[in-house]
């Protein structure tokens, strides 16, 4: 969602808080907008359109103004930048960020929600400030301009602060002062900040994909920090009830991927190129994880020993849409392979329900970005409740990663697609592992446990050979990319695979597509089932194969289109109007492999029907606000 990008130091600010924009695009928005001080005044531009669009606008603002004087004028090297997904207020000019106060002394950029914003704002009117937007920022933009008026002695920090302390909600915000124009002011509480550390330059964005061009060196910040930043120098704080404390020598962290990671090189969009990543992804989660003596998987970032792990009674994952199902493929591994109880849970339900949280269960925070507010939520009431929860995140230093403060690094490294693919295969992996070392301080033998450490190592190679199948699959997705509605069925371990495939068509294609149980199909969706209604049914090779051949059969009879996903190699061709094949693995693997032709199919129907697959409407990458 909103996206944060701020600069201080010797170099045109522009062009650097643009490309930071630019990058931060995937994460979904509705307008955008910069400011940058020169010649002591807020310079503020601002659309509400895409980045581009704003990019226009500086060219052509800076093309008019070099013809009016003739001569060229000093760069900017300080500003901040914004991209806006709407929640209070319309998605328009005037409400994108940045925000000022009425003397445009102070500009902030803002991610969150000030939840009493609207006391805020009467306060502000009634004290005779007029309000130019509808939003929740712009208030915090007078507050701070009113702290100067009634204390001119205060430090940009000090005026931030004395804000932040009469407001409630989430907020990461970066503040810019034309009386102060050496420094950034950030805060974060519960939505992220990261510093960027250069060489007599400083950087910060709300997301790492912003900085890596220009620094490897970073500090996250905690929620209740703030810091003061500039050029050659930065320090952070902790606000406390009392007052603030040095949050002490921070150590920086040094960011895991390279600006390459974000480029898109052959590819036309970042979803296939993801698609296709999927094979190093793998290798790189099981990198070091796999330990052959024992036959079973090292987790070391769970940190519980062999007896908290026999300990564990139940598992349950908590995670929203992709990360909810890969939960329930999770869920499945540790049942089969641990003998223990476990379940998937969506994490938007979890947090409202007041739930019983159990001691001896592990629960598992299931997320990509490590920022979904949902998850976010149920972790701290986990936490509160005495619940032992570990994260799975895919992102590093991310609010549920540290949060959770022990977990599983997925390693699928950046995700940018809006559709999650090689995130969601990479959480299924290391659910196999974390089911694996379950398993293997119960009951698993250690045959099973090789079976399985087998299994995983053939992935990769395996997924490969189904991605080397993608134009095939294009021909077939092409077939049917017009249809309006389509079923995805699965029964037990296709179940799941089933929901992801039908949830990966809707959000990318539009198509409308509903995931059905096998079983349940005659207990009322069969009614659905006529020529107009194609069907993907999953049928992975195990003891079922005969009851999802009976559940094809049950569709055909009524006339409607069947395509087969399917692992077991003796099924023929004519059961089904298309056979999708890929490779046989071990059974408790195969949901992992079972999944990556729905990813192609969904690819490429939303390609057919000339959809933005990166960025699909209404949708953003990481939902940080409810
Ligand atoms: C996946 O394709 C979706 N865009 C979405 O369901 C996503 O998985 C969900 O919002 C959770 O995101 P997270 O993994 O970053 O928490």
């Amino acid at each position: 969602m909103c996206g944060i990008v701020g600069y201080v130091g010797k170099r045109d600010a522009m062009p650097v808080l643009i490309e930071g924009l630019h990058r931060l695009e995937y994460r979904g928005y509705d307008s955008a907008g910069l400011a940058v001080i020169s010649r002591g005044r807020l310079q503020i531009t601002k659309t509400a359109g895409r980045v581009q669009d704003l990019r226009d606008k500086l060219a052509a603002k800076a093309g008019a103004s070099s013809a009016k004087t003739g001569a060229s004028v000093a760069k900017p090297t300080i500003g901040i930048g914004h991209t806006r997904w709407a929640t209070h207020g319309e998605p328009n000019e005037i409400n994108a960020h940045p925000h000022t106060d009425t003397a445009n002394r102070i500009a902030v950029v803002h991610n969150g929600i000030i939840e009493n914003a609207e006391f805020l704002r009467d306060q502000l009117q009634a004290s005779g400030v007029h309000l130019a937007s509808d939003t929740d920022t712009e208030a915090l933009a007078h507050m701070i301009a009113a702290e100067f008026a009634a204390d001119e002695s205060a430090t940009l920090e000090d005026a931030v602060i004395r804000t932040l302390r009469k407001v409630e909600g989430a907020y990461g915000l970066v503040v810019v002062d034309t009386k102060n124009p050496d420094q950034l002011v950030v805060a974060r509480n519960g939505s992220p900040i990261v510093l960027g550390l250069g060489n007599s330059e400083m950087f910060v964005a709300s997301d790492v994909s912003a900085l890596v061009r220009y620094t490897k060196q970073v500090i996250y910040l905690e929620d209740g920090e703030v810091a003061t930043i500039k050029a050659t120098d930065y320090h952070t704080a902790t606000v406390t009830a009392g007052g603030t404390e040095s949050s002490g020598i921070k150590v920086p962290t040094t960011v895991d991927a390279d600006a390459d990671d974000y480029e898109l090189g052959q590819f036309s969009d970042y979803m296939r190129k993801e698609i296709h990543e999927q094979p190093d992804a793998i290798r790189r989660a099981l990198r070091g994880r796999l330990e052959e003596r024992f036959a079973t998987a090292r987790l070391g970032g769970i940190n519980l020993d062999a007896r908290e792990l026999r300990n564990i009674r139940c598992v349950k994952f908590l995670g929203c849409g992709s990360a909810y199902y890969a939960g329930q493929m999770g869920a499945a591994l540790v049942e089969e392979l641990a003998r223990i109880p476990a379940d998937a849970e969506p994490a938007s339900e979890f947090r409202y329900r007041s739930p019983v949280v159990d001691p001896d269960t592990l629960y598992v925070a299931v997320s990509q970005s490590g920022e979904t507010i949902d998850t976010l939520m149920g972790v701290q009431e986990l936490k509160r409740k005495g619940g032992q929860v570990i994260g799975a995140v895919n992102v590093v230093g991310s609010a549920i990663g540290r949060e959770c403060g022990h977990g599983i690094f997925l390693h699928a490294g950046p995700e940018v697609a809006v559709a999650s693919t090689k995130a969601l295969t990479n959480m299924a992996v290391n659910f196999a592992l974390l089911a694996l070392l379950l398993g293997r301080v119960r009951d698993l033998s250690s045959a099973n446990g090789e079976r399985i450490v087998n299994g995983l190592r053939n992935l990769p190679a395996q997924v490969s050979a189904i991605l080397a199948e993608d134009e095939g699959i294009s021909t077939i997705a092409n077939r049917y990319a017009d249809a309006d509605h389509m079923f995805f069925i699965g029964r037990v371990r296709g179940w799941p695979v089933a929901r992801e495939g039908a949830q990966k068509l809707k959000e990318i294609s539009y198509v409308h597509a509903e995931a059905y149980q096998a079983g349940e199909l005659k207990h009322g969706p069969l009614a659905l089932i006529s020529p107009e209604m194609p069907s993907l049914v999953i049928i992975p090779s195990d003891e079922l194969v005969a009851k999802n051949m009976s559940t094809v059969e049950q569709i055909k009879a009524r006339g409607g289109p069947v395509i087969v996903v399917t692992s077991f190699a003796e099924l023929p061709d004519t059961i089904a109007d298309v056979v999708i094949r890929v490779p046989r693995a071990e059974p408790e693997l195969e949901p992992i492999l079972l999944n990556i032709p729905l990813q192609l199919f969904a690819y490429h129907a939303a390609a057919k029907l000339g959809r933005d697959i990166d960025k699909p409407r209404n949708l953003a990458k990481s939902v940080t606000v409810e």
